[in-house]
């Protein structure tokens, strides 16, 4: 039985009727983000193939239904979960070399098409290889590091539009800017990068101290969401945080990481109600001894729980 809250089961079944792809209602979210955190998603659909996608978005436009894509990592799902068809696109993991340029699809992982590119002996997406995440998802966001973010490498972006048509996007016309993007609607589906030639045992280096420096200084042992909040302009999230001697901090199950103060670890079965306590808490403090406002890197979507009674 759906609950109250929940899309219209008939409804979601007739969208998704020609779809030939992986459904599941009320798929526990928890399952899905790199945080193990999150409710039902009214259903969660992994298409088989472009085609597959085109038949969701056009049946779920059918039936009034909105379509959710889901990268996983930097996100925090609610408890309540979210009502939507929810997507994930790891289906689509195919990369085409040219010359010095990958088109890849968007659901293959960013380490995994990091190491590709190696392989082909091409530089430039060495920062990659330890963000977690898709490449759909780092394209959202322009992930990256200190070293550099894919919208240094992108050319172009190809989208499925709401009625199910495949365009391709020039950069520019998609204003990235730190941990942003401005897209037009629709499903990014793949992208041009543009890499350069250089020698292995270079891209190898980069790509180990880049791993070396996370192992360091990063809590991966533990489920997280990636880095919390954007850094400052000039300054260290994490730096400021672990100022205010807040590392170890913990609401319910979550905490925020000895490791790193800009990380949220979820010790056990944290709840997303824990998490976002700790937030308001260090954004208070924040602002009240450092006068600084910090901007969320993660995103926060879906419900909150209702109560049963
Ligand atoms: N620092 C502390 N205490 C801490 C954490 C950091 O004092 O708890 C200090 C460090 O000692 C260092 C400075 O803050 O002097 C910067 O730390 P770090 O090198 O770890 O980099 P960061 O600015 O905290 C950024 C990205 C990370 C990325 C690393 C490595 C953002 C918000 N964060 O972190 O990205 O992995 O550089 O390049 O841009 C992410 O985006 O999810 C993420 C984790």
């Amino acid at each position: 039985m759906l609950k109250d809250s929940s899309l219209d089961h008939k409804k979601v079944r007739a969208a998704l009727t020609e779809v030939r792809g992986q459904v599941r209602f009320d798929e526990p979210m928890s399952r899905h983000t790199s945080m193990k955190i999150g409710g039902p998603a009214d259903a969660l659909v992994i298409p088989w193939d472009l085609e597959d996608l085109k038949k969701l978005v056009l049946g779920a436009r059918r039936e009034g239904i909105p379509v959710f894509l889901l990268g996983g990592t930097n996100l925090l799902v609610k408890d309540g979960g979210i009502r939507a068809i929810v997507v994930k696109l790891t289906r689509l993991q195919k990369v085409v070399q040219k010359g010095e340029s990958f088109y890849a699809e968007t659901g293959i992982s960013f380490p995994k098409l990091s190491q590709l590119a190696l392989k082909a002996g091409l530089s430039g997406l060495e920062f990659a290889c330890g963000i977690p995440g898709t490449l759909g998802g780092a394209i959202v966001m322009n992930a990256g590091t200190r070293e550099g973010e894919i919208a240094d490498v992108l050319e172009s972006v190809t989208m499925m539009d709401l009625d199910g048509s495949v365009k391709e996007y020039p950069k520019k016309d998609l204003e990235f800017g730190y941990r942003k993007s401005k897209l037009p609607q629709g499903i990014i589906v793949g992208a041009l990068l543009k890499l350069k030639l250089a020698p292995s045992e270079e891209i190898r280096a980069r790509m180990d101290t880049s791993l070396n420096h996370r192992r360091k200084t990063q809590p991966l042992h533990l489920p997280n969401a990636g880095c919390i909040f954007k850094n400052p302009v000039g300054d260290s999230a994490g730096r400021l945080i672990d100022e205010l001697q807040l590392k170890g901090r913990q609401v319910g199950n979550a905490r925020v990481s000895e490791k790193h103060a800009n990380f949220i670890v979820n010790r056990g079965k944290a709840t997303a109600a824990d998490v976002l306590s700790l937030i308001l808490e260090i954004r208070q403090q924040v602002k009240q001894e450092k006068g600084i406002d910090l901007d969320l890197e993660v995103k926060i979507v879906g419900e909150d729980k209702k109560n049963s009674s």
